[in-house]
């Protein structure tokens, strides 16, 4: 591994020259292809070695060990050599962090990634195209708007629609609400231009429809577009934690003689906690009746596009008028790889702006495709360039079955949990996630605030361990434990040893709740 020199302006036999050079040393460019070689060759030794070393996802470390170390950073100094800048770097991140590449990695919607997108994210990040225009961009712009075209098709939307990539499911839930406003508004008042002037009076009224059990960018989007948290009414779910299409209906009813208007219907393809799958049908023929905006968040459930075996699982979707679709949650993306799609693209215009240093109105009326004009950012990641070498080396099919392989797992997982008297499980697996609470049951009878208390002690211990990562959630104010699988490579006997360790910590807190003869609360 070479070393790099420090750069000292005020030395006394500083000379100009020389020290432009050394600084453009760092700029990649034809001349310094061999500092890049080195450079990222020490990046690949050193994630490799990292990886090699691992023998389990995560540390252990508390936020409070690990900040002591950043202590003696001087940000303001830079290191004398590549390898100690590494080595530092070691130290304070990849010693530590959480790899989600481990099976027993079973915590957030965090998916391992492809091989082909690590390439692409070295390749797109070398060269830095930036999507938002042609004249940045050229054949990327052209390899989104392919991966947008292929996308469409998968969903089953039309010849009018179109997308665009975004930095993740908030963004895309985002675009919809704002899609869903304008459009409502442009009904509501022909030619009033929210763009132009603001919320008018009756966007007071306006009601977005969503589940209980959907993603918190919708109440965020609302907050964001003027209208407010107040503006979502939350819908009931069913057993199976779906949205239930007769309240949807009451709810919409309801709020219509109430004198509000509905504005958008949020169905969730793969619910955060549950997986659930709305009804989507059902929700888009109420959506049509009502001439209301029906967007499909599936940002998790997007991965059954691919799969060889539930895709009818998405009936309906083809109806939306704008979906999400997180590639970096079910298609094996790294962070960030996301995007939205609206069925009639007119409706992107509401973010077009015509600058004219970047996009102006006569590139557009000339035929230049310039992203920019349908999306809310400007500079912009190359991100569809990992799924364009994920399909074009993997292929489609594989990254289906994998997402078959885990939604599969998930099913095992449950059986196995569901006959354990230790465990209450509360749902049957839709997709890959498993919703479930150590609750040795009628054996002991636990007040619901000592399981509470034990639940919250499995998985932070478990945390502690660095073993595995588990994640948690609430339901009906109950404090319940999680598996999200998206790894292929984690077996039933991965799941067998963490169930272990949930049983060895809950058994251990209760041993501690007797002895101390305290019923916790948190
Ligand atoms: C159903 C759903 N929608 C949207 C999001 C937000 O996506 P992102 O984290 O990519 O912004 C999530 C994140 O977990 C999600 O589960």
């Amino acid at each position: 591994m070479g070393t790099f020199e420090v750069f000292e302006p005020n030395h006394p036999e500083f000379d100009q020259t020389e020290t432009d050079n050394k600084q453009h040393n760092f700029i990649f460019n034809r001349e310094n292809l061999a500092q890049y070689r080195e450079y990222l060759t020490a990046g690949v030794d050193i994630v490799s070695q990292t990886i090699q070393d691992k023998s389990k996802p995560f540390s252990g470390v508390t936020p409070h060990e690990l900040a002591e170390k950043f202590a003696a950073v001087d940000l303001d100094t830079p290191l004398s050599s590549l390898t100690d800048t590494l080595d530092e770097l070691k130290e304070l991140y990849l010693n530590d962090a959480v790899y989600f590449h481990h099976p027993k990695y079973v915590g957030h919607l965090n998916c391992p990634v492809a091989y082909p997108s690590l390439l692409a994210e070295q390749i797109l990040t070398a060269v830095n195209s930036s999507v938002d225009t042609w004249d940045q961009s050229a054949g990327g712009t052209l390899i989104e708007q392919s991966l947008i075209d292929w996308s469409i098709k998968q969903i089953g939307m039309g010849k009018n629609a179109d997308g665009i990539f975004t930095s993740g499911g908030t963004q895309s839930n985002l675009m919809a609400m704002l899609l869903a406003r304008d459009a409502l508004v442009e009904r509501l008042k022909p030619g009033y231009s929210t763009k132009e002037r603001g919320l008018p009076e009756e966007a007071k009224r306006f009601r977005i429809f969503t589940s209980q059990a959907s993603h918190f960018s919708v109440q965020k989007s609302a907050a964001l577009l003027g209208l407010g948290y107040d503006a979502v009414v939350s819908v009931e779910t069913d057993d199976l934690f779906k949205m239930d299409a007769e309240q949807l209906h009451q709810k919409v009813l309801h709020a219509i003689e109430n004198g509000f208007i509905p504005m958008a219907v949020v169905a969730t393809a793969g619910t955060t906690d549950f997986g659930s799958i709305d009804p989507l049908n059902a929700i888009a023929d109420i959506c049509s009746y009502y001439n209301t905006w029906f967007h499909v968040d599936a940002a998790y459930g997007c991965g059954l596009l691919a799969s060889p075996t539930r895709r009818e699982k998405l009936n309906g979707i083809e109806r939306a008028d704008s979906v999400t679709v997180d590639y970096h949650k079910s298609f094996l993306q790294p962070v960030s790889c996301s995007a939205f799609f609206a069925n009639n693209k007119k409706h992107l215009e509401v973010v077009t702006h015509h600058a004219d240093y970047l996009n102006p109105l006569c590139a557009k009326q000339e035929g230049t495709p310039n992203l920019v004009n349908k999306s809310l950012q400007t500079t912009r990641r190359f991100d569809a360039l990992k799924m364009w070498l994920t399909l074009r080396i993997m292929g489609k099919d594989q990254i289906g079955q994998i997402f078959d392989e885990v939604c599969a797992l998930a099913r095992d997982v449950s059986k196995v949990f569901v006959q354990d008297r230790d465990i209450e499980v509360i749902h049957e697996p839709e997709l890959s996630t498993l919703v479930f609470r150590f609750n040795p049951g009628p054996k002991l009878s636990l007040p619901e605030s000592d399981l509470d208390h034990i639940n919250v002690y499995i998985r932070r211990e478990i945390f502690r361990t660095g073993e595995a990562v588990i994640s948690a959630t609430k339901v009906d104010g109950k404090r319940f434990l999680k598996f999200t699988l998206l790894n292929p490579t984690t077996e039933l006997h991965h799941i067998e040893d963490v169930l272990g360790m949930i049983k060895h910590f809950g058994y251990q807190c209760i041993d501690s709740l007797k002895t101390s003869n305290v019923s916790a609360s948190i």
